[in-house]
């Protein structure tokens, strides 16, 4: 059994699928706690519901970026997590927890990276980007998390159609599918 910790910082769907396939017995792992910048967020609503140990670390709580980090690194050791996944997590991760959890640290992108990748390239902004660029194809991306934005060794990658009429939105709608499905996979085959 691996000890999974999820940062999630919104909806938090990709967490959802991960822990359900992990509660129908997919995956040989547990969510030993999920991690979020924001406190009324959906993932630490339903970590709550189903009893996940949650932290929530953000400016407002720790105002000092070395005693965040000292928090974080701390709960990472005492729960000891042996994967990270990031489902939509909004902060940049301390470079010394990148160190710490080399090829241990996956993270979700709603496109064929390294395409439409990188600083500024998050949510909504992936699928405008690919819809303006008229590229007929997109998809979901998932790789290990490097220094760099969006950069790390890539483990596994779906394609999708873009249909002509599709929007942002509706585009974010197809790949969002496909991301629960493929995150579940890579997160079974690491454990
Ligand atoms: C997903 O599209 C993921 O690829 C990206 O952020 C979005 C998070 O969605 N990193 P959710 O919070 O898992 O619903």
């Amino acid at each position: 059994m691996k000890n999974i910790a999820v940062f999630s910082s919104g909806g938090g769907s990709n967490f959802k699928s991960i822990h359900r396939h992990i509660q129908a017995g997919e995956i040989p792992g547990l969510i030993i706690i999920l991690i979020s910048n924001n406190s009324d967020s959906d993932s630490i609503k339903y970590a709550k519901e189903y009893n996940i140990p949650t932290l929530i670390i953000n400016k407002i709580r720790y105002p000092n970026p070395v005693a965040r980090e000292e928090l974080l690194t701390e709960a990472l050791i005492k729960k000891n997590v042996d994967l990270i996944c990031l489902a939509g997590y909004m902060k940049l991760i301390p470079q010394s927890i990148v160190h710490k959890y080399q090829n241990r640290i996956l993270n979700i992108h709603p496109a064929l990276l390294p395409q439409f990748g990188g600083k500024g390239f998050y949510g909504i902004k992936v699928h405008e980007a690919v819809i303006q660029s008229g590229a007929e194809v997109s998809g979901v991306t998932v790789h290990f998390v490097d220094e760099d934005y969006d950069h790390g060794k890539i483990i596994a990658q779906k394609k999708i159609k873009v249909r002509p009429e599709d929007t942002a939105i509706t585009l974010a709608e197809q790949v969002l599918k496909v991301e629960h499905d493929l995150y579940p996979k890579v997160v079974k085959a690491f454990c």
